[in-house]
């Protein structure tokens, strides 16, 4: 098959961030996507009805000429985080709240302590009829990093599905045969998100023959027969899966560091390369449903009506992007080649 014309996607997990930055991250996802779930972890996160209005506001001006792109917002969830916090959020067009333990990732520190004091948020979201989205990793230093996932659905994500069985909750980004597992047997309403690095890489690609910042992403990649099972979840065509880039961009500098941040910028190419992985696979009849309608029927949204094609065309990934400020970031698969392409 040289090409391939599937219902418009949507990206269900992206970092925006803010700023002039949104001059770049909104018309990089506008290109293809129509509406993308947008992470609330700026500095100072989303917080409230009135910050997410206001963040809302600044991408929708962001947007390139005549584009109908829409964010779908969410509310960041805080120890602090009230039930009437949630239907402001509600209120000012949030349909999901994020919830980080706090430490887990980027810009996460005023994140949840304490899972238990949340339940009430969990259940007026569930009254809301919105979605709780979670970064599903621990963050007790004592635990290798490699197991956090694996820990956190042990000791929170069983409980908070059971105790909730009314709210739908999305398991972002999954990066194990665990998570998969965990989503597969769970009950109604519990899905996940699987970005593109980790359908295409496993651990090895970010520490064999030299550090390689730029596929630090958090949750980090995990051995190969993880990347494995994730490949072959998606190759099954379950509706639990859909597609969520997680496009979180970050500064050269601030990636190759002494100390480099998490996140993989991957809003050009995030698409292709997910149709690389599905015609890799045998399964480029499941690359629809895991791009464009798993995502909008869990999340209980309609579908979209365009469509986009992609062709069977290689062309090599820039080495950098240079923002207006002169700033440069390197995007996730810098000076690699993809096989398929978004048509103009
Ligand atoms: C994200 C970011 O940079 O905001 N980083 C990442 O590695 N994925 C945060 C997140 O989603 O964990
Ligand atoms: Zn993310």
């Amino acid at each position: 098959m040289n090409e391939i014309t599937i219902v418009k996607p949507d990206d269900w997990h992206l970092h925006f961030r803010d700023g002039d930055m949104l001059l770049e991250t909104v018309p990089a996802t506008a290109r293809c996507f129509a509406r993308a779930i947008v992470m609330p972890n700026l500095v100072p996160p989303v917080t409230t009805g009135k910050l997410v209005a206001e963040y809302r506001q600044r991408i929708l001006s962001a947007r390139p000429d005549g584009s109908s792109f829409l964010p779908l917002m969410t509310i960041y969830l805080t120890d602090k985080t009230s039930v009437e916090d949630i239907k402001a959020a509600k209120a000012a067009g949030a349909v999901a709240a994020k919830m980080y333990p706090a430490g887990a990732t980027t810009n996460s520190d005023s994140g949840v302590n304490s899972l238990e004091s949340l339940y009430p948020v969990f259940e007026a979201l569930a009254e809301e009829n919105m979605l709780l989205l979670i970064h599903g990793e621990v963050t007790q230093k004592h635990i290798d990093i490699f197991d956090r996932e694996k820990e956190f659905i042990d000791q929170h994500m069983v409980k908070i599905v059971e105790r909730v069985p009314h709210l739908k909750v999305v398991f972002e980004h999954i990066t194990t045969s665990d998570a998969a597992e965990f989503v597969l047997s769970a009950r109604e309403g519990v899905a996940a998100t699987i970005t593109p690095q980790h359908l295409l890489l496993n651990r090895n690609d970010v520490l064999d023959g030299g550090i390689r910042p730029h596929n630090y992403c958090l949750p980090i990649l995990k051995r190969q027969s993880h990347q494995e099972v994730l490949r072959a979840t998606v190759a099954s065509g379950s509706n639990r899966f859909f597609l969520g880039t997680d496009s979180a961009p970050h500064s050269k500098d601030k990636k190759e560091s002494g100390c480099g941040c998490a996140g993989c910028y991957s809003a050009w190419s995030a698409l292709e390369l997910y149709t690389q992985v599905f015609e890799e696979l045998g399964a480029l009849d499941k690359l629809e449903g895991f791009a464009s309608t798993h995502g909008p029927d869990f999340y209980g949204l309609s579908r979209n009506t365009d469509t986009v094609t992609l062709v069977k065309e290689t062309w090599t990934v820039p080495e950098s992007i240079k923002l207006p400020d002169g700033e440069l970031i390197v995007p996730f698969f810098a000076g690699k080649e993809v096989h398929w392409k978004l048509k103009a």
